[in-house]
């Protein structure tokens, strides 16, 4: 049988149970809370006092949490390519209505819910030039990604676990530190969207586990392909005006390294923490080239810890075009 459709027979296997994932992981419109529900209401007489406090409270927030926020939000917003990619995966067919149609809406759906939040309030908080912030999305959607998983759906669910458990804990730390710096407000935005991405990131994990079932040689295959290629952040085009494509992307993963939002050790975690959920020590019925995977991804965790000891932390030495 080909590649491909041995992908596609799997993809259907999952579809069958695609209902119940989706009824576990994902919420119904009416019951999630919306960015209306966590910003001032425009609609009411106490708006303009409400947004003077949004303002007072985003005053204390420093430098590299802004840039944070910023490269987050523009994350976020670069939505489009994200649902188009996941649109043309192998056994996705949006022509073909079908439980993964209806994921990838539904998913979409609960994402964009994100960046609108995250861009209404740094808009109100006076601390971005927003228009170079637009510049920058609007660079980022045009630019795209290259993710390096093609449209096999394993190599896809590999990276969207991956990167979900990324944007959960990037969002659950500046949650934190925006609570340290008495920002209650801000720390329930990104509290908020740090749950939707532990939910999404379980769905994905869930996928992944199925395909190990039936497939555990090309799943381990595919695993091993995505680490060797190392997982790179959606945002990894990053721009500004007059900057080179991906330099503002380094600036910004620098802050987030300096904050502690984000950093080298994070991604081995993450990496460490699949091992353990897919039982990767465990599965049974390799092929002598699937061992071989699993042995090198089962040694990559120390691996990479021995490079990060070796890294040192960057200094503040940059300027962005988004902070006024
Ligand atoms: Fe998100
Ligand atoms: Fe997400």
């Amino acid at each position: 049988m080909v590649l491909s459709d041995v992908r596609l027979e799997v993809m259907r296997y999952i579809e069958e149970k695609l209902d119940a994932i989706m009824a576990e992981f994902l919420k119904p419109v009416e019951e999630h809370w919306q960015p209306a529900d966590l910003l001032p209401d425009a609609t009411q007489e106490n708006f303009l006092d409400e947004v003077k406090m949004l303002r007072e409270s985003a005053k204390e927030l420093p430098y590299d949490h802004i840039a944070v926020l910023v490269g987050d939000t523009i994350t976020e917003e670069a939505l489009p390519t994200y649902e188009s990619w996941l649109m043309d995966v192998t056994g996705i067919d949006q022509h073909a209505p079908s439980a993964w149609t209806k994921w990838v809406r539904n998913w979409t759906a609960e994402e964009n819910r994100h960046g609108d939040l995250l861009n209404k309030y740094l808009y109100l908080s006076g601390r971005v030039n927003m228009r170079a912030m637009d510049v920058s999305t609007q660079y980022l959607i045009a630019d795209g990604f290259d993710i390096q998983t093609g449209r096999d759906p394993y190599r896809n669910f590999v990276y969207t676990s991956f990167q979900e458990l990324a944007t959960n804990i990037s969002h659950r730390r500046t949650a934190t530190l925006a609570k340290q710096a008495g920002n209650v407000q801000l720390s329930k935005m990104c509290g908020v969207i740090a749950s939707d991405e532990m939910r999404h990131a379980k769905a994905y994990k869930t996928f992944v586990s199925q395909i190990f079932e039936i497939d555990p040689t090309g799943m381990m295959l595919a695993f091993e392909d995505m680490m060797r290629k190392k997982i790179v952040m959606p945002a990894h085009f990053l721009r500004e005006t007059g900057v080179q494509i991906g330099q503002t992307f380094s600036h910004f993963s620098d802050a987030a390294q300096r904050l502690g939002v984000y950093t080298t050790y994070d991604y081995i975690n993450i990496l460490d923490s699949l091992l353990t959920e897919w039982q990767i020590a465990y599965i049974e019925d390799l092929s002598d080239a699937g061992q071989r995977a699993r042995d090198y991804l089962m040694a990559l965790p120390d691996r990479l810890r021995r490079i990060a000891e070796r890294t040192k932390l960057p200094a503040l030495d940059y300027q962005f075009t988004w902070i006024a």
